[in-house]
């Protein structure tokens, strides 16, 4: 062979494996934030660390707005709620369709690069019960035909997106693994629906939870550290609990009947706060050693030189009004802060190693509410707890950031909590004459009381946008008036 057609190959080589490595790793876009990051400047964190592939919940239109032109592949969602209606009506089908893809779908060019349709978000999560059991089945197949109606079929394509918790396998040997057996009949449904369309298996792996939940699972083989103690499958060997939960996927897909099914890691994260083990320390080693699993493409003893086909990581940014059912962790899934700052550096297969922050974020003024030590605060813990059940405290909670800070400064922690939730309004900060506001930012060493973020919705615009409205009316009466 020439020296030419060997640089050839490798050129080749070295553009697929690039090409490779940047499609492979997307992320989750949640907006569960009480003051999400405006759109156009969580685009602009998308471009300029190189992720160009997202998964979203569902379809807000802003946000769907800002991704339009970009050439950033899309994964839009159908909440749960939906499956119903979606069930029973194949206009209602045809109606999301067409207002929710059709109307924003493009193969490049002006609009987005919708790929996949997520119908329900976890629908089988285990505490939801059987609820939406009945409806997922029907609802992905009126989807479907509403996208063949629309010509997008070829090009988009439908997916449900699978809880971890839809498994079971005894002493958690992926070989002895299969399908919750109230799903099996639902699974054997769906699955027969994705293969007819070519569409993939999407999964949700958690190896922190099974950290949690787990007994047997040792924090080092969760990091995919190289000293941790391997777990034998009979004669397959594994050396991180990534490798034990993909198999045992893959498992319950074969004994299911389709061994071939191509799998989509849809969630894997590791939370910075909020939990035993959640630190921002941790989850950088977790997933530098994702990322080195995945960059390897050496796939899993079952699955050897097949790796899922693409992984999308949990989360981008924090959101601080996520659903805590399954623990306060899970506000803090975030590679970055809910204001776009990187928690730690991890190469992404973005070809750098270290992230890039959001500019420009615009914040409230600086300015805090704590507890006003000058009053009598015997009653101080119960306008607290009420706080938190509308704030977010789940930094306060065991494992969390701000566990160790002393009474009553959790109080304040609360206090202010909510008050930033409520954009700084003088009245959230009242508790019954207990709050004091206060421009001294009262963060300790490891405990951060944040400062929201400007959103169109707060603080002075909305005054704002009322005293133009006024003075419009005003005017047009007065005008009227004149000229009558
Ligand atoms: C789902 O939709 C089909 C078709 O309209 C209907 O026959 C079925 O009863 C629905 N399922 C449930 C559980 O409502
Ligand atoms: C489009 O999606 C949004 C958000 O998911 C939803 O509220 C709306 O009802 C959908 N449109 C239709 C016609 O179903
Ligand atoms: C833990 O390991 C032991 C011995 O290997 C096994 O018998 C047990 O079932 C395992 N427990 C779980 C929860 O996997
Ligand atoms: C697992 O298998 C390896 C090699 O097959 C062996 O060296 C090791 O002792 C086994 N570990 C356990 C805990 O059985
Ligand atoms: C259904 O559940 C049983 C356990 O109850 C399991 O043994 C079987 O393999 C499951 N079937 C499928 C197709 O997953
Ligand atoms: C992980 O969490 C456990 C349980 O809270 C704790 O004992 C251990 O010290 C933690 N390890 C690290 C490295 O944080
Ligand atoms: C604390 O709450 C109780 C019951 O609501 C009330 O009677 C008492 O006056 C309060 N104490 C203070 C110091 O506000
Ligand atoms: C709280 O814990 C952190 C380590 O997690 C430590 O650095 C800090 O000093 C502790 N603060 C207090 C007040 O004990
Ligand atoms: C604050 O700390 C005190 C004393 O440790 C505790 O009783 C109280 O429940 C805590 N309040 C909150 C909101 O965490």
């Amino acid at each position: 062979m020439s020296t030419y057609s060997c640089l050839i190959i490798l050129a080749l080589f070295t553009i697929f494996t690039i090409s490779w490595r940047a499609q492979a790793v997307g992320v989750n876009w949640g907006t569960m934030a009480s003051h999400p990051l405006p759109p156009p400047k969580v685009v602009k964190l998308l471009k300029s660390n190189n992720i160009n592939k997202v998964k979203l919940f569902d379809t807000n239109s802003d946000v769907l707005q800002a991704l339009s032109g970009t050439n950033i592949v899309v994964t839009v969602g159908i909440p749960n709620t939906m499956l119903r209606s979606l069930n029973s009506s194949k206009k209602a089908a045809g109606s999301w369709v067409h207002d929710n893809v059709t109307r924003y779908f493009s193969n490049g060019g002006a609009g987005v690069r919708i790929e996949y349709v997520a119908v329900g978000d976890e629908p089988f999560l285990q505490s939801y019960g059987e609820q939406f059991h009945p409806y997922v089945i029907g609802a992905a197949a009126n989807i479907q035909s509403a996208l063949a109606r629309a010509k997008l079929d070829s090009n988009v394509k439908v997916v449900v997106p699978c809880s971890f918790d839809s498994f079971q396998s005894e002493s958690s040997l992926p070989s002895k693994a299969h399908f919750r057996p109230d799903l099996n009949k639902t699974m054997i449904e769906l699955l027969t629906f994705l293969n007819k369309h070519g569409s993939p298996f999407f999964v949700t792996l958690s190896p922190y939870v099974t950290l949690l939940q787990n007994k047997n699972i040792s924090l080092d083989f969760s990091l995919f550290k190289e000293t941790a103690r391997p777990h034998n499958d009979s004669h397959r060997t594994y050396k991180n609990s990534f490798e034990l939960c993909f198999d045992t996927v893959v498992t319950a897909l074969s004994t299911a009947g389709f061994p071939d099914m191509d799998v989509i890691v849809a969630n894997i994260g590791w939370p910075t706060d909020g939990g035993a083990n959640a630190t921002s320390y941790l989850a950088e080693t977790f997933m530098k050693g994702l990322m080195n699993h995945l960059h390897s493409n050496l796939g899993t003893p079952l699955r050897p030189k097949h790796p899922p086909l693409e992984t999308y990581i949990l989360s981008l940014l924090d959101e601080d009004q996520r659903n805590i059912a399954s623990g306060n962790f899970e506000r803090h899934w975030g590679l970055f802060t809910f204001d776009g700052q990187a928690k730690y550096h991890v190469d992404l297969g973005q070809g750098s190693k270290s992230l890039v922050n959001a500019q420009n974020v615009e914040y409230l003024s600086s300015r805090w509410c704590v507890v006003n030590n000058n009053k009598d605060l015997s009653n101080a813990t119960a306008s607290a707890l009420e706080a938190c059940s509308n704030a977010d405290c789940t930094a306060l909670s065991a494992g969390g950031s701000c566990f160790n800070i002393t009474w009553p400064s959790n109080i304040s922690y609360a206090f202010n909590s909510y008050y930033q939730q409520h954009d700084q309004q003088a009245e959230s900060c009242d508790f019954g004459g207990l709050g004091l506001i206060t421009t001294v930012d009262p963060s300790m060493d490891h405990c951060r009381f944040p400062i929201e973020l400007r959103t169109s919705g707060s603080e002075s615009y909305t005054i704002y946008n009322f005293y133009w409205i006024t003075f419009l009316v005003a005017t047009l009466l007065a005008f009227l008036r004149d000229f009558a």
